[in-house]
């Protein structure tokens, strides 16, 4: 398939100081759900006949249906549209049971976000069926891809038993490949007065449950979930048995969680809302990616991260949804990028490319996150001319079509 018309395309490819690598009036061929050629329109890799019949077709009443099809080559032309990556989302919670509405509701009249409140969903998700928490995830699935989100993690953390943190993975399993186990959420109420044993038990027979199905291990070190200590072991016995660090950390406030990860060659550490100086230079050095969740410092009223102090200090940032019943219930990349840019000091340009390669690098994924030859062909036609519009229009579903694999979702 030839994609054409493409008013801006964002490659992501970095040139001339332009780090969206952006190509106007151009085109990106498709070919085996890959990129096969990405460039101008007027250098298009289609032959004459190909072309002309393009031409004859003339402008669709339907932008971006089929124009023509040629010696097997489909023609699709944009009209001028802005088109895109898929968003990378590297940071959701998608497996769990009930809701906690009327804790959002409390905290917009001054009740404090806490995470005892995990606890609540905890109960909840146990409660729920197999069959209940697939229908939810596959509804989520259908709402993430419907915004453009092309690759996403999914994260245990609400089962908390071995069973239950191995029917999570298990079923994040069958959504996306990036699944992460999160058993050291927060200590569950049974284990309130033995968190060692938790601490334990996750460390072990919970970790050996779950192992098969994820490709990441997180650990929520925070105060009022696990102590530094605590999440170094988490994630050590992780490490051991091959997966992949990342870890929650500094969200309610400073502490240890972004020194830790960085310690341990964490790919991302994920909220990074109260960093030290110290913080801030420690991931600058590093490879690991300060993952922004906006959507938490909206849905709980709190200040939003300073991204610009890390994108300055030359840290790589990460935009990620965080959905989850409790902190972030908005699966919308699109909404991430614009309170990035209204709430964080962004610039349009840093918010989209933490939105799509940032968070392909937070995933350590090379085959998404930008728009080039042997990429998988995730993208998304906006229905504006421009990126810009995707904080320009706060709220406005733009997104109206979404590639996944070389095929129309
Ligand atoms: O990323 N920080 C820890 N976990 C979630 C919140 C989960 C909840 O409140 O249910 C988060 O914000
Ligand atoms: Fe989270």
């Amino acid at each position: 398939m030839l994609l054409t018309g493409i008013g801006e395309l964002t490659t992501n490819v970095a040139h001339d100081g332009d780090a969206c690598g952006t190509i106007r009036d151009a085109a990106v061929l498709v070919e085996d759900g890959h990129v096969a050629w990405v460039g101008a329109a007027a250098d298009a890799p289609i032959d004459r006949e190909t072309a002309a019949a393009r031409r004859d077709v003339g402008d669709s009443p339907r932008p971006g249906r089929a124009h023509a099809v040629s010696r097997g080559v489909e023609v699709v032309d944009v009209a001028g549209r802005a088109v895109l990556p898929g968003f990378v989302d590297s940071h959701t919670h998608l497996v769990f049971g009930g809701d906690r509405a009327d804790e959002f509701a409390a905290r917009m009249t001054g009740t404090p976000y806490a995470a005892g409140g995990i606890r609540r969903t905890v109960a909840a998700t146990r409660a729920a069926s197999d069959d209940e928490l697939r229908a939810r995830l596959a509804g989520f699935v259908v709402e993430l891809n419907g915004q453009g989100t092309t690759t996403f993690e999914v994260k245990t953390g609400y089962g908390l038993t071995v069973a239950d943190e191995e029917r999570s993975a298990r079923l994040a399993a069958e959504v996306t490949d990036e699944v992460t186990f999160l058993g050291a959420h927060v200590v569950p109420a049974e284990f309130e007065d033995r968190r060692d044993d938790y601490v334990e038990l996750v460390c072990g027979a919970m970790l050996d449950a779950c192992s098969p199905h994820a490709r990441w291990i997180d650990v929520f070190c925070e105060r009022g979930a696990f102590t530094p200590d605590e999440s170094r072991r988490v994630l050590e016995a992780g490490i051991a048995r091959g997966l992949l660090p990342r870890v929650h950390g500094n969200q309610l406030g400073p502490g240890e969680g972004v020194r830790l990860a960085v310690a341990v060659g964490a790919a991302s550490v994920d909220h990074c809302t109260h960093l030290s100086d110290e913080d801030v230079a420690a991931l600058a050095a590093s490879g690991t990616v300060a993952t922004l969740l906006p959507g938490v410092e909206f849905s709980t009223r709190q200040p939003y991260p300073d991204a610009r102090l890390l994108l300055d200090a030359g840290a790589t940032v990460a935009l990620a949804s965080d959905c989850n019943p409790g902190s972030s219930f908005t699966s919308s990349m699109p909404l991430m990028i614009a309170l990035a840019v209204r709430e964080m000091g962004m610039t349009v340009d840093e918010a989209v490319w933490a939105a799509t390669a940032g968070g392909a690098t937070a995933l350590r994924r090379t085959d998404v996150g930008a728009i080039a030859p042997g990429m998988r062909a995730d993208l998304l036609v906006l229905d504006a001319p421009s990126r810009t519009h995707l904080a320009y229009r706060p709220g406005v579903p733009l997104v109206s079509r979404v590639m996944k694999d070389g095929a129309w979702l």
